[in-house]
């Protein structure tokens, strides 16, 4: 296209070129954050108990002075991101009138406070490591491959289940254990409102529950319910339970422990159609034991472009790409869910919204 001068096409061309660079760079927003994860400057601001200059920051950060400069770059841009806010202090070397600018948390940055009962540092981190990231360098490649084949598998020769369960490295393994935790613990908060999902119930078995974060909160709130947390032998092998809670190693592709309910809380968007259906299936023989009665518990991401707004939107389709790079798996529409569901012999479901940007599926079957 050539422009000459024509300002609807120069006006055209200018918010285009402002687009398209604000995609190529919106990766440095991303680093930005990991960065200040990294530095703790959440923690800093929230030990000290109110806003901090730059100097103060700097100072509790022990950065080195010459990047004094640097911080408050970075700050500038996360504060336009909304991870903090700016204050206006007097200031304090002495000139009458002089004033100061302090940085103040907000609601984003006060999920980066570490030893809070909800903190998602460890998502930062894991989502950010560059275990997740230099896959993307290969997807050219990729693209004239195999189809079974995932990014990752692709880039680096193995998939990220073998990479994770991998003995020498057990710290990313844990690292993935932590930010799976991190993310349930924000489920406490969402327990309140479908409390109705879980009473009634004797015994559920948490398919695919790591550590057993859900689990634990479930439990606590419901002390009768006899809970199993199923997952692969490597990741429960060391942990303990209770008297109504207990760890079990398997392969949910085989068979589930029987129960009164079944839990898969971000199990099915790992897995394909196919799998997914078969996982299902298997969950449908671990409750019939419970006739009609019993049920399956998804909590997943739903797709909805039209109800949700842009960011809702743009956040589930950027995770629907890291499930189909890393896993071959997918986050997906109500209908792909009524289609699984239906698939997997069970009679009907209900859906509600959960935890800002998942949703709770009732499978009965
Ligand atoms: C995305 S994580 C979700 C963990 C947990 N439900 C949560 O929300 O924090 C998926 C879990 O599935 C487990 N998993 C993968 N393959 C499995 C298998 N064949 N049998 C049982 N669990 C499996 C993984 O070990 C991992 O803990």
């Amino acid at each position: 296209m050539v422009f000459c001068g024509n300002s609807t096409e120069e006006s055209e061309l200018h918010h285009a070129q402002i687009h398209l660079y604000k995609h190529v760079y919106n990766f440095v927003s991303s680093m930005a954050l990991k960065s200040a994860m990294e530095l703790g400057i959440a923690d800093v601001i929230h030990s000290h108990g109110k806003p901090m200059t730059i100097s103060e920051l700097s100072s509790a950060l022990k950065l080195h002075p010459s990047k004094v400069s640097v911080l408050q770059r970075f700050l500038r841009l996360l504060t336009h991101n909304g991870f903090f806010a700016k204050t206006i202090l007097p200031s304090k070397n002495g000139v009458e009138g002089g004033e100061e600018i302090a940085y103040a948390l907000t609601p984003p940055s006060k999920l980066l406070i570490r030893n809070k009962s909800i903190c998602l540092a460890p998502i930062v981190k894991g989502a950010l490591h560059s275990s997740s990231l230099d896959m993307w360098h290969s997807s050219k490649k990729w693209f004239s491959e195999d189809k079974e084949l995932t990014l990752y598998e692709s880039a680096t020769g193995e998939s990220f289940w073998d990479f994770l369960n991998k003995t020498t490295e057990s710290d990313t393994l844990g690292m993935f254990q932590d930010a799976m935790a991190a993310d349930s613990k924000v489920f406490k908060l969402a327990l309140e409102e479908c409390k109705h999902v879980f009473e009634g119930l004797g015994s559920l078995v948490d398919v695919g529950g790591g550590t057993g974060v859900v689990t634990r909160l479930i439990s606590e709130t419901f002390p009768h319910l006899k809970c199993t947390v199923f997952d692969q032998p490597q990741v429960v092998a060391n942990l303990t339970g209770n008297e109504n809670l207990n760890f079990v190693g398997g392969d949910m592709f085989k068979s589930i422990p029987s129960a009164d309910a079944v839990l898969l809380k971000w199990v099915l968007h790992d897995w394909n159609d196919e799998l997914s259906v078969k996982i299902l299936k298997n969950c449908k023989e671990a409750i019939s034991g419970k006739g009609k009665e019993g049920k399956v518990i998804i909590i997943d991401i739903a797709i909805d472009e039209v109800g949700d707004d842009r960011e809702m939107t743009e956040l589930k389709l950027d995770y629907d790409l890291v499930m189909l790079t890393m896993f071959n798996g997918k986050e997906r529409e109500k209908k792909e869910w009524e289609k699984l569901i239906y698939e997997a012999g069970f009679s009907n479901y209900k859906i509600i919204p959960i935890c800002g940007f998942k949703s709770l599926i009732e499978v009965y079957p």
